[in-house]
């Protein structure tokens, strides 16, 4: 099978053919996600959220993301990996950004990084680029701002936030990101800037104006049962069909119906 490079996406923007992006952080799952024809896989710092249980992205470590990501890159044949760097692994200058990069791209064998915000960081960007690492960046509602924002509402609703989003997203292009995530932000916003960019925009919550979509794999196979905002699309219901089937097993072994004749030695 063919791998999914930084210019695939790049030639499926230019023709018009939509980007899939969905999460993993496991091998098990990426095996699944990977074999089913996936073009992007991002290993998230929404493991910090999914895997770890924390209420935010902030707590993740660098160690802890190049655990998930080496598990992804070992299940991932076709698809790009693309591995988010956690807080406090790049913004405090770009020296620690590029070390940060190069740990996960060395440790795990990923093919690219992602880093939230625009021009604040640019240097940063830049200096991991200059070392021929392939970033995508992250636009809008940029979760390790949260505490910045205050709430998980849509963002740059306002016309100062939604320039200064237009101006970080062509900045992110000229500094040779290879594509840009939209969280969150007003369709109609997102489609100028994806009409604005010669490089891809893979939107969450931003509409169909975007050159690809992408969601957290358990948000979209209903893994988490509470969390239902408007822009998720749930495909499976599969929380109800793992209850369902440990229930079954406990009840079985309860009732000595497991093992049966035939499930021993
Ligand atoms: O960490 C994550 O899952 C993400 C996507 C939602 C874009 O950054
Ligand atoms: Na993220």
């Amino acid at each position: 099978i063919k791998r999914v490079t930084t210019h695939s996406l790049q030639a499926m923007k230019s023709k018009g053919e939509k980007i899939a992006m969905l999460t993993s952080y496991d091998y098990s799952m990426a095996a699944i996600v990977d074999n089913a024809g996936i073009d992007v896989i991002l290993v998230g710092d929404s493991a910090s959220n999914v895997m770890a249980g924390h209420e935010t992205t902030l707590p993740i470590t660098l160690d802890q993301m190049i655990y998930h990501a080496s598990s992804v890159v070992r299940a991932a044949s076709r698809a790009l990996v693309v591995v988010d760097l956690p807080f406090g692994s790049y913004q405090g200058n770009s020296k620690e950004a590029l070390s940060s990069a190069i740990r996960i791209m060395k440790e795990s064998g990923a093919h690219a990084v992602k880093l939230e915000g625009g021009i604040e960081i640019a240097e940063s960007v830049s200096r991991i680029l200059t070392a021929g690492i392939p970033v995508m960046g992250h636009l809008g509602l940029t979760p390790q701002s949260i505490y910045k924002f205050g709430t998980y509402t849509v963002r740059a609703k306002e016309e100062a936030e939604a320039q200064k989003l237009k101006d970080d997203a062509l900045k992110l292009q000229e500094l040779g990101c290879f594509a840009v995530v939209l969280e969150k932000i007003p369709a109609v916003l997102a489609g100028e800037v994806t009409q604005s960019l010669q490089i891809p925009t893979i939107g969450i919550g931003a509409g169909q104006g975007c050159d690809g979509q992408v969601l957290v794999i358990h948000d979209m196979l209903g893994l988490n049962k509470g969390f239902r905002p408007r822009f998720l699309r749930q495909y499976a219901s599969l929380y109800e069909v793992m209850n369902d089937a440990i229930k079954h097993y406990v009840s079985d072994v309860k009732a000595q119906a497991f093992p049966s004749d035939k499930e021993q030695y």
